[in-house]
């Protein structure tokens, strides 16, 4: 039996492949690198049985009853499944998949990277270099701080959370603190990080690192209280996504010196429109929300947003489904 399915994007190889070679599909698709415009989707979506979307779409009530009751299943290529309404999904026994495991090595390495970025102060260095700032070797100049001795913070201790643990422990940190709902032991024991409060957190680390998910409970939790408790010199990392944090209130931290910097992969909204002042920030490096962008890692995402669509249809189990 044949299925429609819409692609809501021109989606790297594998993922096509994969719905191609099923012989059980026959796939309409936007075919751009640019979201689909609304009303495109709600017209697409009519009478389908399978939404193959992206991070970009919003996935909501007027989605779900534009498909109508033949929709079966939806498969988001991302980790993440804030834009998605789990409500109505659930309301109209629509199963979701996801991308979880896959993609944690290349968004913990981007991490690091953009860690560094920030508190060794690289972009700003390289602009310097190439634009006449470079007058002599100076020991005072450029001076950031260094990962050694230092303490981490994880906010959200998940598998993204602790393989950025891994990467940071062999530069010389010396403690990891993490806060998350409650503590998850047994998770912490594998990078010995000890649970406090957001309010420890923020006044004992000299690098936070945001990698929690976007719920109702976590939105805007990095804002002016947090900002306020934080070392002066901390730096501020968020790789997750860009609601989390009260982006007014960091624009306002990094401003009048409150912390020390910031890198961010995500921002709301994005884009991140070019005259946004977080870009005027010296000390504020972002990101296009590249986390999760190697080649492997994308073409794995999008075999496995594959995978969990066609078994969804199939009326099987997903290989990473969120319980609704
Ligand atoms: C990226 O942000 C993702 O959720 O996969
Ligand atoms: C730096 O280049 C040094 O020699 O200390």
């Amino acid at each position: 039996q044949i299925s429609r399915v819409y692609v809501t994007r021109r989606i790297p190889p594998e993922g096509m492949r994969i719905l191609q070679e099923s012989r059980i599909c026959e796939i309409e698709q936007w075919d751009s690198d640019d979201p689909v415009p609304r009303g495109e989707l709600l017209k697409k979506v009519a009478g389908i049985q399978g939404l193959y979307c992206l991070l970009t779409e919003n996935i909501d009530e007027e989605v779900l009853k534009a498909a109508g009751p033949s929709l079966k299943v939806v498969s988001t290529m991302s980790v993440g499944y804030d834009h998605l309404s789990l409500d109505a999904l659930k309301k109209r026994g629509i199963r979701l998949g996801y991308t979880p495991d896959v993609l944690t090595e290349a968004v913990a390495e981007l991490t690091v990277a953009l860690l560094l970025a920030t508190s060794r102060r690289l972009i700003e260095a390289v602009d310097e270099a190439k634009n006449g700032g470079w007058g002599t070797w100076k020991p005072l100049w450029m001076c950031g701080n260094g990962l050694t001795q230092s303490t981490v913070g994880i906010l959200g201790l998940g598998r993204i959370g602790v393989a950025i643990a891994k990467r940071l422990k062999p530069f010389g940190v010396k403690k990891f603190l993490y806060t998350d709902v409650g503590p998850r032991p047994e998770v912490a024991a594998t990078i010995s990080a000890e649970f406090v409060s957001l309010d420890v957190l923020a006044q004992q680390s000299d690098f936070i690192t945001v990698c929690c998910a976007l719920t109702p409970e976590t939105q805007g939790i990095c804002d002016n209280r947090l900002f306020s408790k934080m070392k002066n010199n901390a730096v501020f990392i968020n790789t997750s996504r860009g609601a989390v944090v009260n982006q007014e209130d960091l624009y306002q931290a990094l401003l009048n010196g409150q912390i020390g910097a910031a890198g961010l992969d995500v921002t709301v909204p994005e884009p991140l429109p070019i005259d946004h002042p977080l870009f005027k920030l010296k000390n504020c490096v972002i990101l296009p929300h590249i986390a999760s962008a190697t080649v492997e890692t994308r073409n794995a995402m999008a075999a496995l947003a594959a995978k969990n669509l066609l078994a969804g249809l199939k009326g099987e189990a997903l290989p990473k489904e969120v319980p609704l």
